[in-house]
Protein backbone atom coordinates (compact mmCIF):
# COMPACT_ATOMS: atom_id res chain seq x y z
CA UNK A 1 0.00 0.00 0.00
CA UNK A 2 1.09 3.66 -0.34
CA UNK A 3 0.01 5.51 2.94
CA UNK A 4 0.11 9.60 3.95
CA UNK A 5 1.24 9.32 7.64
CA UNK A 6 0.57 12.95 9.03
CA UNK A 7 1.88 13.79 12.01
CA UNK A 8 0.20 16.09 14.29
CA UNK A 9 1.86 18.43 17.33
CA UNK A 10 1.61 15.98 20.04
CA UNK A 11 4.33 14.63 22.43
CA UNK A 12 2.98 10.62 21.20
CA UNK A 13 4.97 12.00 17.35
CA UNK A 14 7.67 10.10 18.67
CA UNK A 15 5.75 6.92 18.28
CA UNK A 16 4.86 7.65 14.84
CA UNK A 17 8.31 6.88 13.57
CA UNK A 18 8.01 3.21 15.21
CA UNK A 19 5.01 3.15 13.38
CA UNK A 20 6.40 4.15 9.89
CA UNK A 21 9.42 1.40 10.42
CA UNK A 22 6.94 -1.33 11.00
CA UNK A 23 5.16 -0.14 7.86
CA UNK A 24 8.00 -0.28 6.04
CA UNK A 25 9.19 -3.42 7.29
CA UNK A 26 5.55 -5.14 6.33
CA UNK A 27 6.21 -3.67 2.79
CA UNK A 28 4.32 -0.63 2.73
CA UNK A 29 5.17 2.75 1.29
CA UNK A 30 5.39 5.37 3.35
CA UNK A 31 5.55 9.18 2.86
CA UNK A 32 5.02 11.51 6.22
CA UNK A 33 3.27 14.95 5.72
CA UNK A 34 4.21 17.00 9.43
CA UNK A 35 1.85 19.53 10.52
CA UNK A 36 4.09 22.64 11.83
CA UNK A 37 3.47 21.69 15.54
CA UNK A 38 4.34 18.08 14.40
CA UNK A 39 7.83 19.45 13.55
CA UNK A 40 8.77 20.87 16.50
CA UNK A 41 8.20 16.83 18.21
CA UNK A 42 9.60 15.06 15.43
CA UNK A 43 12.15 16.14 12.35
CA UNK A 44 11.67 15.16 8.71
CA UNK A 45 15.39 13.94 8.85
CA UNK A 46 14.30 10.97 10.80
CA UNK A 47 10.80 10.12 9.03
CA UNK A 48 12.25 10.28 5.82
CA UNK A 49 15.22 8.37 6.57
CA UNK A 50 13.44 5.89 8.33
CA UNK A 51 10.69 5.27 4.87
CA UNK A 52 12.92 6.43 2.41
CA UNK A 53 10.70 8.97 1.25
CA UNK A 54 10.21 12.92 1.15
CA UNK A 55 9.16 14.20 4.41
CA UNK A 56 6.34 16.73 3.41
CA UNK A 57 6.02 19.92 5.95
CA UNK A 58 3.52 21.80 6.81
CA UNK A 59 3.44 24.91 3.96
CA UNK A 60 4.87 25.67 0.70
CA UNK A 61 8.26 26.89 2.34
CA UNK A 62 9.15 24.25 3.95
CA UNK A 63 10.20 20.85 3.27
CA UNK A 64 9.61 18.72 -0.08
CA UNK A 65 5.69 21.01 -0.59
CA UNK A 66 8.52 24.11 -2.11
CA UNK A 67 9.03 21.80 -5.10
CA UNK A 68 5.66 21.71 -6.36
CA UNK A 69 3.84 24.07 -4.23
CA UNK A 70 0.85 24.43 -6.42
CA UNK A 71 0.13 21.08 -6.73
CA UNK A 72 1.75 18.43 -4.71
CA UNK A 73 -1.51 18.32 -2.08
CA UNK A 74 -3.38 17.04 -4.92
CA UNK A 75 -0.44 14.79 -6.05
CA UNK A 76 -0.20 13.59 -2.78
CA UNK A 77 -3.79 12.91 -2.18
CA UNK A 78 -3.95 10.90 -5.05
CA UNK A 79 -0.61 9.10 -4.59
CA UNK A 80 -2.34 7.76 -1.28
CA UNK A 81 -4.22 4.43 -0.75
CA UNK A 82 -4.77 5.68 2.80
CA UNK A 83 -4.30 8.64 4.80
CA UNK A 84 -3.53 7.42 8.42
CA UNK A 85 -2.88 10.78 10.97
CA UNK A 86 -0.69 9.32 13.78
CA UNK A 87 -0.99 11.04 16.68
CA UNK A 88 -3.74 13.20 15.75
CA UNK A 89 -4.40 16.06 17.52
CA UNK A 90 -7.69 17.84 18.87
CA UNK A 91 -7.28 20.72 16.46
CA UNK A 92 -6.98 18.46 13.32
CA UNK A 93 -9.68 16.66 14.25
CA UNK A 94 -11.50 19.70 14.30
CA UNK A 95 -9.79 21.04 11.23
CA UNK A 96 -10.96 18.15 9.42
CA UNK A 97 -14.66 17.76 10.64
CA UNK A 98 -15.22 20.94 9.21
CA UNK A 99 -13.62 20.94 5.79
CA UNK A 100 -10.78 23.30 6.69
CA UNK A 101 -7.61 23.41 4.82
CA UNK A 102 -5.00 25.38 5.43
CA UNK A 103 -1.80 23.54 5.58
CA UNK A 104 -0.83 20.94 3.22
CA UNK A 105 -1.81 17.90 5.52
CA UNK A 106 -5.67 19.33 6.08
CA UNK A 107 -5.87 19.88 2.37
CA UNK A 108 -4.56 16.40 1.38
CA UNK A 109 -7.43 15.12 3.80
CA UNK A 110 -9.79 17.52 1.78
CA UNK A 111 -8.46 16.08 -1.44
CA UNK A 112 -8.13 12.47 -1.09
CA UNK A 113 -10.36 9.84 -2.09
CA UNK A 114 -8.47 7.37 -0.16
CA UNK A 115 -9.39 5.62 2.92
CA UNK A 116 -8.71 7.97 5.79
CA UNK A 117 -7.77 6.72 9.34
CA UNK A 118 -7.36 8.58 12.88
CA UNK A 119 -4.93 7.61 15.78
CA UNK A 120 -6.38 10.21 18.48
CA UNK A 121 -4.07 11.19 21.06
CA UNK A 122 -4.21 14.02 23.81
CA UNK A 123 -5.22 14.71 27.58
CA UNK A 124 -8.23 13.09 29.06
CA UNK A 125 -10.06 16.34 29.13
CA UNK A 126 -9.57 17.38 25.69
CA UNK A 127 -10.56 13.74 24.50
CA UNK A 128 -13.88 14.11 26.80
CA UNK A 129 -14.74 17.00 25.54
CA UNK A 130 -18.14 17.18 24.00
CA UNK A 131 -16.56 19.43 21.15
CA UNK A 132 -14.01 16.48 20.45
CA UNK A 133 -16.60 13.51 20.19
CA UNK A 134 -18.85 15.46 18.02
CA UNK A 135 -16.23 16.65 15.30
CA UNK A 136 -15.47 12.12 15.55
CA UNK A 137 -19.10 11.34 15.21
CA UNK A 138 -18.46 13.60 12.21
CA UNK A 139 -15.51 12.04 10.96
CA UNK A 140 -17.09 8.50 11.58
CA UNK A 141 -20.09 9.68 9.58
CA UNK A 142 -17.40 10.68 6.04
CA UNK A 143 -16.55 6.69 6.61
CA UNK A 144 -13.25 7.40 8.23
CA UNK A 145 -11.84 5.25 10.61
CA UNK A 146 -10.84 6.32 14.52
CA UNK A 147 -8.37 3.94 16.38
CA UNK A 148 -9.68 4.87 20.00
CA UNK A 149 -7.06 6.36 21.92
CA UNK A 150 -6.35 3.57 25.39
CA UNK A 151 -6.36 4.77 29.00
CA UNK A 152 -3.09 5.18 31.13
CA UNK A 153 -0.47 8.16 32.34
CA UNK A 154 -0.32 10.81 30.07
CA UNK A 155 2.56 12.80 29.63
CA UNK A 156 0.59 15.71 31.00
CA UNK A 157 1.09 13.88 34.57
CA UNK A 158 -2.78 12.98 34.34
CA UNK A 159 -4.41 9.48 34.17
CA UNK A 160 -6.94 8.92 32.03
CA UNK A 161 -8.48 8.44 28.17
CA UNK A 162 -6.44 10.05 25.73
CA UNK A 163 -3.43 7.74 25.28
CA UNK A 164 -2.49 6.84 22.00
CA UNK A 165 -3.36 3.57 20.91
CA UNK A 166 -0.47 0.63 20.30
CA UNK A 167 1.38 1.08 17.86
CA UNK A 168 0.98 -2.81 17.04
CA UNK A 169 -2.92 -1.89 16.83
CA UNK A 170 -2.43 0.86 14.46
CA UNK A 171 -0.79 -0.85 12.47
CA UNK A 172 -3.55 -3.78 12.17
CA UNK A 173 -6.34 -0.91 12.07
CA UNK A 174 -4.34 0.44 9.14
CA UNK A 175 -4.02 -2.79 6.85
CA UNK A 176 -7.66 -3.42 8.06
CA UNK A 177 -8.94 -0.24 6.60
CA UNK A 178 -6.61 -0.28 3.20
CA UNK A 179 -7.41 -3.84 2.27
CA UNK A 180 -10.49 -3.28 -0.62
CA UNK A 181 -13.91 -5.10 1.11
CA UNK A 182 -15.38 -8.08 -1.19
CA UNK A 183 -18.79 -8.15 -1.81
CA UNK A 184 -19.85 -11.68 -0.66
CA UNK A 185 -18.41 -11.34 2.71
CA UNK A 186 -18.47 -7.27 3.62
CA UNK A 187 -21.27 -6.98 6.89
CA UNK A 188 -21.26 -10.98 7.19
CA UNK A 189 -21.08 -12.00 10.35
CA UNK A 190 -18.35 -14.57 10.70
CA UNK A 191 -17.65 -16.59 14.14
CA UNK A 192 -14.45 -18.23 14.38
CA UNK A 193 -13.16 -20.69 16.72
CA UNK A 194 -9.37 -20.84 17.40
CA UNK A 195 -6.78 -22.17 19.74
CA UNK A 196 -6.31 -25.10 21.89
CA UNK A 197 -9.32 -25.87 24.61
CA UNK A 198 -7.78 -27.36 28.19
CA UNK A 199 -9.86 -29.51 29.63
CA UNK A 200 -9.36 -30.16 33.97
CA UNK A 201 -7.62 -32.88 35.76
CA UNK A 202 -7.96 -30.84 38.67
CA UNK A 203 -7.34 -26.73 39.98
CA UNK A 204 -3.60 -27.49 38.69
CA UNK A 205 -3.34 -30.11 35.75
CA UNK A 206 -5.03 -29.53 32.27
CA UNK A 207 -5.07 -31.50 28.99
CA UNK A 208 -4.44 -29.73 26.09
CA UNK A 209 -2.80 -29.68 22.55
CA UNK A 210 0.01 -28.00 20.71
CA UNK A 211 -2.26 -25.65 18.90
CA UNK A 212 -1.31 -22.03 19.09
CA UNK A 213 -4.14 -20.27 17.94
CA UNK A 214 -2.35 -18.46 14.96
CA UNK A 215 -4.51 -19.75 12.38
CA UNK A 216 -7.09 -19.00 13.53
CA UNK A 217 -6.44 -15.88 14.78
CA UNK A 218 -4.67 -14.70 11.27
CA UNK A 219 -7.86 -15.72 10.02
CA UNK A 220 -10.75 -13.67 11.85
CA UNK A 221 -7.81 -10.98 10.67
CA UNK A 222 -8.17 -12.01 6.96
CA UNK A 223 -12.29 -12.14 7.52
CA UNK A 224 -12.10 -8.87 9.27
CA UNK A 225 -9.80 -6.48 6.45
CA UNK A 226 -12.17 -8.14 4.13
CA UNK A 227 -15.40 -6.47 5.69
CA UNK A 228 -16.63 -9.29 7.65
CA UNK A 229 -18.13 -8.86 10.72
CA UNK A 230 -15.95 -11.34 13.11
CA UNK A 231 -16.58 -12.85 16.65
CA UNK A 232 -13.58 -15.23 17.34
CA UNK A 233 -13.96 -17.71 20.24
CA UNK A 234 -10.21 -18.07 21.08
CA UNK A 235 -9.20 -20.46 23.59
CA UNK A 236 -4.79 -20.32 24.88
CA UNK A 237 -3.21 -17.54 25.81
CA UNK A 238 -2.44 -15.69 22.46
CA UNK A 239 -3.53 -12.15 22.49
CA UNK A 240 -6.87 -11.44 20.34
CA UNK A 241 -6.34 -9.01 17.26
CA UNK A 242 -7.79 -5.36 17.39
CA UNK A 243 -10.94 -4.79 15.98
CA UNK A 244 -12.69 -8.38 16.58
CA UNK A 245 -15.33 -9.33 19.09
CA UNK A 246 -13.37 -12.11 21.20
CA UNK A 247 -14.61 -14.41 23.47
CA UNK A 248 -12.20 -16.24 25.84
CA UNK A 249 -12.74 -19.80 26.77
CA UNK A 250 -11.58 -22.73 28.17
CA UNK A 251 -12.59 -26.18 27.87
CA UNK A 252 -14.42 -27.89 24.56
CA UNK A 253 -17.98 -27.39 26.52
CA UNK A 254 -17.37 -23.45 26.85
CA UNK A 255 -16.41 -23.33 23.14
CA UNK A 256 -19.77 -24.87 22.65
CA UNK A 257 -21.73 -22.58 24.20
CA UNK A 258 -20.11 -19.29 23.21
CA UNK A 259 -20.86 -20.62 19.47
CA UNK A 260 -24.20 -21.64 20.04
CA UNK A 261 -24.82 -18.32 21.58
CA UNK A 262 -23.79 -16.83 18.61
CA UNK A 263 -24.76 -18.83 16.07
CA UNK A 264 -28.65 -17.51 14.97
CA UNK A 265 -26.93 -14.81 14.09
CA UNK A 266 -23.91 -16.02 11.95
CA UNK A 267 -23.79 -16.14 8.67
CA UNK A 268 -20.53 -18.76 8.48
CA UNK A 269 -18.51 -20.35 10.54
CA UNK A 270 -15.10 -21.29 10.65
CA UNK A 271 -13.73 -24.30 13.00
CA UNK A 272 -10.41 -23.64 12.87
CA UNK A 273 -9.91 -24.66 16.80
CA UNK A 274 -7.85 -27.46 18.25
CA UNK A 275 -10.82 -28.99 20.49
CA UNK A 276 -9.53 -31.53 22.46
CA UNK A 277 -11.69 -34.86 21.93
CA UNK A 278 -11.64 -36.08 25.27
CA UNK A 279 -11.61 -34.60 28.83
CA UNK A 280 -11.46 -36.61 32.36
CA UNK A 281 -14.19 -38.00 33.02
CA UNK A 282 -14.41 -37.04 36.56
CA UNK A 283 -12.15 -33.50 37.46
CA UNK A 284 -10.95 -33.47 41.12
CA UNK A 285 -11.78 -30.01 42.89
CA UNK A 286 -8.45 -30.69 44.47
CA UNK A 287 -5.55 -30.99 43.98
CA UNK A 288 -4.51 -34.50 43.29
CA UNK A 289 -1.74 -36.24 45.17
CA UNK A 290 0.90 -38.16 44.42
CA UNK A 291 0.24 -42.08 44.25
CA UNK A 292 1.89 -44.80 44.62
CA UNK A 293 1.51 -47.76 41.98
CA UNK A 294 0.24 -46.94 38.29
CA UNK A 295 -2.20 -44.90 38.01
CA UNK A 296 -5.68 -44.82 35.25
CA UNK A 297 -7.23 -41.64 34.11
CA UNK A 298 -10.60 -42.45 32.35
CA UNK A 299 -11.03 -39.99 29.76
CA UNK A 300 -14.76 -39.49 28.19
CA UNK A 301 -15.98 -37.66 24.49
CA UNK A 302 -15.98 -33.86 24.55
CA UNK A 303 -19.27 -32.61 22.22
CA UNK A 304 -18.61 -32.15 18.63
CA UNK A 305 -18.46 -28.23 17.79
CA UNK A 306 -18.60 -28.58 14.34
CA UNK A 307 -21.01 -31.44 13.97
CA UNK A 308 -23.61 -29.78 16.44
CA UNK A 309 -23.53 -26.15 14.64
CA UNK A 310 -23.95 -27.69 11.14
CA UNK A 311 -26.66 -29.98 12.42
CA UNK A 312 -28.95 -27.17 13.38
CA UNK A 313 -27.99 -24.60 10.66
CA UNK A 314 -30.16 -22.64 7.99
CA UNK A 315 -29.49 -23.27 4.54
CA UNK A 316 -28.28 -19.84 3.95
CA UNK A 317 -25.29 -20.70 6.58
CA UNK A 318 -22.10 -21.83 5.97
CA UNK A 319 -19.37 -24.04 7.72
CA UNK A 320 -15.75 -25.05 6.89
CA UNK A 321 -13.77 -27.16 9.12
CA UNK A 322 -9.92 -27.77 9.03
CA UNK A 323 -8.69 -31.18 9.55
CA UNK A 324 -5.14 -31.63 10.43
CA UNK A 325 -4.18 -35.59 9.67
CA UNK A 326 -0.65 -37.32 9.22
CA UNK A 327 -1.77 -39.70 7.19
CA UNK A 328 -4.23 -40.48 4.19
CA UNK A 329 -5.53 -36.68 4.89
CA UNK A 330 -7.82 -35.96 1.78
CA UNK A 331 -9.57 -39.74 2.55
CA UNK A 332 -9.59 -38.49 6.24
CA UNK A 333 -11.43 -34.92 5.80
CA UNK A 334 -13.69 -35.80 2.76
CA UNK A 335 -15.16 -38.90 5.13
CA UNK A 336 -15.63 -35.85 8.17
CA UNK A 337 -16.46 -33.41 5.15
CA UNK A 338 -19.41 -35.53 4.48
CA UNK A 339 -20.02 -36.62 8.30
CA UNK A 340 -20.56 -33.51 9.72
CA UNK A 341 -22.11 -31.86 6.66
CA UNK A 342 -19.64 -29.12 5.86
CA UNK A 343 -19.48 -27.06 2.53
CA UNK A 344 -15.46 -27.38 2.74
CA UNK A 345 -12.77 -28.82 4.95
CA UNK A 346 -8.76 -27.14 4.68
CA UNK A 347 -6.77 -30.39 4.82
CA UNK A 348 -3.16 -29.83 6.65
CA UNK A 349 -1.07 -32.23 6.39
CA UNK A 350 1.06 -32.39 9.79
CA UNK A 351 3.44 -35.42 9.31
CA UNK A 352 6.33 -34.81 10.81
CA UNK A 353 5.73 -31.97 12.96
CA UNK A 354 4.17 -29.54 10.15
CA UNK A 355 1.19 -27.48 10.88
CA UNK A 356 1.11 -26.56 14.52
CA UNK A 357 2.87 -23.08 15.03
CA UNK A 358 5.30 -23.97 12.29
CA UNK A 359 6.03 -20.72 9.30
CA UNK A 360 4.92 -21.72 6.90
CA UNK A 361 2.13 -24.09 5.71
CA UNK A 362 0.12 -25.22 2.65
CA UNK A 363 -3.52 -26.26 2.88
CA UNK A 364 -5.63 -28.04 0.39
CA UNK A 365 -9.48 -27.12 0.25
CA UNK A 366 -11.69 -30.21 -0.25
CA UNK A 367 -15.17 -29.79 -1.15
CA UNK A 368 -17.70 -32.16 -1.63
CA UNK A 369 -16.90 -32.16 -5.04
CA UNK A 370 -13.05 -33.28 -4.47
CA UNK A 371 -10.00 -31.57 -3.93
CA UNK A 372 -8.89 -28.09 -4.84
CA UNK A 373 -5.20 -26.68 -6.01
CA UNK A 374 -3.27 -26.37 -2.54
CA UNK A 375 -3.05 -23.02 -0.94
CA UNK A 376 0.80 -22.20 -0.19
CA UNK A 377 3.28 -23.23 1.21
CA UNK A 378 2.88 -19.46 2.89
CA UNK A 379 3.35 -17.74 6.20
CA UNK A 380 -0.12 -18.24 8.27
CA UNK A 381 -1.09 -14.93 7.20
CA UNK A 382 -0.68 -14.98 3.94
CA UNK A 383 -2.27 -18.63 4.10
CA UNK A 384 -5.17 -16.82 5.71
CA UNK A 385 -5.89 -14.42 3.18
CA UNK A 386 -6.05 -16.91 0.15
CA UNK A 387 -8.00 -19.36 1.99
CA UNK A 388 -10.85 -15.85 2.40
CA UNK A 389 -10.36 -14.83 -1.39
CA UNK A 390 -10.94 -18.74 -2.58
CA UNK A 391 -13.84 -18.97 0.10
CA UNK A 392 -15.16 -15.59 -1.07
CA UNK A 393 -15.07 -16.74 -4.48
CA UNK A 394 -17.46 -20.00 -3.77
CA UNK A 395 -19.39 -17.79 -2.17
CA UNK A 396 -20.28 -15.38 -4.84
CA UNK A 397 -21.31 -18.40 -7.05
CA UNK A 398 -23.37 -20.18 -4.02
CA UNK A 399 -26.88 -19.93 -4.22
CA UNK A 400 -28.33 -18.51 -0.92
C1 LIG B 1 4.24 20.05 24.75
C2 LIG B 1 2.93 20.05 24.03
C3 LIG B 1 2.22 18.84 23.93
C4 LIG B 1 1.00 18.80 23.27
N1 LIG B 1 0.34 17.61 23.18
C5 LIG B 1 -0.85 17.57 22.55
C6 LIG B 1 -1.54 16.32 22.41
O1 LIG B 1 -1.07 15.27 22.84
N2 LIG B 1 -2.75 16.32 21.78
C7 LIG B 1 -3.30 17.48 21.29
O2 LIG B 1 -4.41 17.39 20.74
N3 LIG B 1 -2.65 18.64 21.37
C8 LIG B 1 -1.46 18.73 21.99
N4 LIG B 1 -0.78 19.92 22.09
C9 LIG B 1 -1.38 21.12 21.49
C10 LIG B 1 -1.14 21.15 20.00
O3 LIG B 1 0.24 21.07 19.72
C11 LIG B 1 -1.75 22.40 19.41
O4 LIG B 1 -3.17 22.34 19.49
C12 LIG B 1 -1.35 22.63 17.97
O5 LIG B 1 -1.93 23.82 17.48
C13 LIG B 1 -1.75 21.45 17.10
O6 LIG B 1 -1.45 21.73 15.76
P1 LIG B 1 -1.61 20.63 14.64
O7 LIG B 1 -2.93 19.96 14.84
O8 LIG B 1 -1.58 21.40 13.35
O9 LIG B 1 -0.45 19.72 14.74
C14 LIG B 1 0.45 19.99 22.72
C15 LIG B 1 1.18 21.19 22.83
C16 LIG B 1 2.39 21.21 23.45
C17 LIG B 1 3.16 22.51 23.53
Amino acid sequence: MQIILGITGGIAAYKAAELARLLVNRGHRIRCVLTEAGARFITPLTLSSLTGEPCYGANPDQGEWRANPSIEHIELARWADLVAVVPATANILGKAANGLADDLLSTVLLATRAPVLWAPAMNTGMWEHPAVQANLVRLRSFGHAVVEPGEGALACGEEGSGKLAEVASIAEAIQAQGTPKLRSLRDRQVLITAGPTREDLDPVRILTNRSTGTMGIELARAFRDVGARVHLVLGGEAPAPWGVETTRVHSAQQMLEACLARWANSDGLVGAAAVADQRPERPSPEKVKKGEGPETLVLVRTPDILAQLSSVRRPDQWVLGFAAESEHHLEHAMAKLKKKGLDAVLVNDIQGGRGFGAQASTLTPLTAQGPHPPLGPQSKDQLARAVVQWWAQRLEVRPE
